[in-house]
């Protein structure tokens, strides 16, 4: 069995989410694996029954705050949730990002950890504690990008910014009733996500890598996981320059590419 013996992760089927899966999938885990394409998922699935894990697959948006909270609350005793589904997006022209993707980023990123984050923190505090005195695990995934207002992604870094600020401020008030919270800040990371960006990427660091210093944090009861050190070192240096400073020199630096706006 692993350190958490029953899981639930959104954002499963793919990417840092699919790192995590099999990185916690072992003989006697229950694995709850949320994502919306369904063939992935079920991918991914697999993998982990072929460790030895119990897995069940939920194909839902994360958006959809009734669907998340009628999941959480019907799953049963949960060691560990991972908010971490999410997407990327941003604008290189120069131009302000379109309405409907600042609306759909802040929906997933933000308020679709929330959705799950939210009734886990509810169902956790009533759980009772586990054989080291902690009723349950909650980690958000925010990104260094919580730490500075990118000119190229406005709502991705402004929406990680509030969900590791949420996170952050939660966990102390949390931790009194017996849960663990933990805001965890990647930088880059090797996935769907970040390959189609054409710009230089310092500390880019695999997934699986990625997904085992995660858990080490959140086992450890870090409320929050910032990655690699140096990089969120430079993100948050950076992010308290004057803002008109670090935008001249972050916009220097290539933004993402804008999301699809059909
Ligand atoms: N990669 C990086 O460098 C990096 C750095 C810092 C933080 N992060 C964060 O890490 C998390 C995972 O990113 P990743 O790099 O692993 O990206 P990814 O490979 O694109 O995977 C994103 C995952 O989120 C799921 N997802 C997206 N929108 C969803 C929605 N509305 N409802 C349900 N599931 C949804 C996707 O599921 P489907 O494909 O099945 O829809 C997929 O499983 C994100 O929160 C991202 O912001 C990534």
């Amino acid at each position: 069995m692993s350190r958490f013996p029953s899981v639930l992760l959104t954002g499963a089927s793919s990417g840092i989410g699919r790192a995590l899966a099999l990185a916690c999938a072992a003989p006697g885990t229950v694995l709850h694996l949320g994502g919306r394409d369904v063939s992935r998922l079920n991918n991914v699935a697999e993998l982990c029954r072929a460790r030895g894990a119990t897995v069940h697959e939920h194909a839902a948006d994360v958006a959809d705050a009734a669907a998340m909270a009628d999941w959480v609350g019907a799953v049963g005793r949960l060691d560990l949730v991972i908010a971490n589904a999410g997407i990327g997006g941003g604008s290189d022209d120069g131009a302000p990002e379109p309405a409907a993707q600042v609306r759909t980023i802040f929906a997933t990123n933000l308020e679709g950890a929330l959705n799950v984050a939210l009734p886990a923190l509810e169902a956790m505090r009533a759980q009772p504690p586990g054989a080291d005195g902690v009723r349950g695990r909650i980690a958000t995934v925010a990104s260094v990008a919580a730490f500075l207002p990118a000119p190229g992604a406005p709502s991705y870094c402004a929406a990680k910014a509030a969900l590791d600020g949420w996170t952050v401020a939660t966990a102390t008030s949390a931790r009194a009733h017996g849960v663990r919270l933990t805001s965890v800040c990647p930088g880059y990371i090797r996935t769907p996500m970040t390959e189609q960006n054409r710009f230089p990427m310092p500390g880019l660091m695999d997934a699986d890598r990625a997904a085992r210093i995660i858990l080490r944090g959140i086992a450890a009861g870090r409320m929050r996981v910032a990655f690699p050190w140096w990089v969120a070192a430079l993100a948050r240096f950076t992010g308290l320059l004057p803002p008109r400073l670090s935008g001249v020199l972050l916009t220097q630096a290539p933004g993402k590419q804008a999301l699809p706006t059909t």
